[in-house]
């Protein structure tokens, strides 16, 4: 696991946009696993100022978005179909018949879940998954006590991960009680995994997820058993980290040795 520690949640954003520049730029047929919440918008908005500016086009980009909630139609402001649409997708090139986001809007859900792991074996698997993480260390919705070896399938939300987004609604009794989420086994099958968390009230998920024992309990301390995963964290989601000096001095070493061999 790279655990890459910044001053601030602009370099973090900064950092995170170079990694998805350089898959888009590095592969013919870029799939890309993107996330909600509030933690990816400052990437999605340099995202789109790289493409403004011409340094990015995403025409021949595949996306697959971690999760959608339960009861909310895709028109439905609060729906994270229409938070990729307003945050990303709106602003780009990206053709939106190469976006996914799991349906939710029919009867078949099951199907709905079959239908999106099989698109995403239909592109040949996700280069780079980005994963933004809950308080209680849950990623896209998997929440603690999920299967480490789950597929995209429906999960109750914690009601502690209703009150922590219960600020993109009126009220805490609006918020959706299901998901349709990307299972935990799905996400460890992306071929690099990218973590981005900032803030204090991240700091413990973030010792658990790389320094606590691997536990269902913590969805994301399975991260741990993946060889391409990269944590980028501002001081304040680090600030619980027991080795933080080593994870600071090995990007120095990472640095160092760059002039001298070839090291991302
Ligand atoms: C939701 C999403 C997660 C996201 C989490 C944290 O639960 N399903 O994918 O990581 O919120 O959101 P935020 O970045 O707003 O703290």
């Amino acid at each position: 696991m790279r655990v890459v520690v910044f001053e601030s949640a602009e370099s973090v954003t900064q950092f995170a946009a170079d990694q998805v520049c350089r898959v888009i730029q590095t592969k013919n047929v870029p799939t890309l696993g993107l996330a909600t919440g509030g933690t990816p918008l400052g990437l999605y908005r340099e995202l789109i100022e790289r493409h403004r500016k011409g340094l990015l086009s995403f025409k021949h980009v595949n996306s697959f978005n971690l999760d959608e909630y339960l009861g909310l139609s895709p028109d439905d402001d609060r729906s994270y179909h229409a938070y990729m649409r307003e945050n990303l997708f709106k602003h780009i090139d990206i053709d939106l018949g190469h976006t996914h986001i799991p349906k939710t809007d029919r009867v078949d859900l099951d199907q709905s879940a079959c239908e999106f792991e099989k698109a995403i074996a239909d592109c040949g698997g996700i280069d780079l998954q980005i994963l933004g993480i809950g308080s209680d260390g849950h990623i896209g919705f998997n929440e603690p006590g999920s299967s480490l070896a789950s597929r995209t399938r429906i999960k109750s939300l914690t009601q502690r991960t209703r009150a922590d987004n219960a600020r993109y609604f009126k009220c805490l009794d609006e918020v959706p009680k299901m998901a349709l989420t990307m299972g935990i086994g799905t996400i460890m099958e992306s071929k690099s995994v990218m973590l981005l968390a900032t803030g204090e009230s991240k700091a413990q998920a973030i010792r658990d997820t790389v320094e606590g024992p691997i536990s269902a309990m913590v969805p994301s301390s399975i991260l741990q058993m993946h060889p391409q995963t990269t944590l980028a964290i501002d001081t304040a989601a680090a600030s619980s980290l027991k080795n933080i000096e080593y994870y600071l001095e090995s990007e120095q070493n990472r640095v160092a040795q760059r002039t001298t061999v070839n090291i991302s």
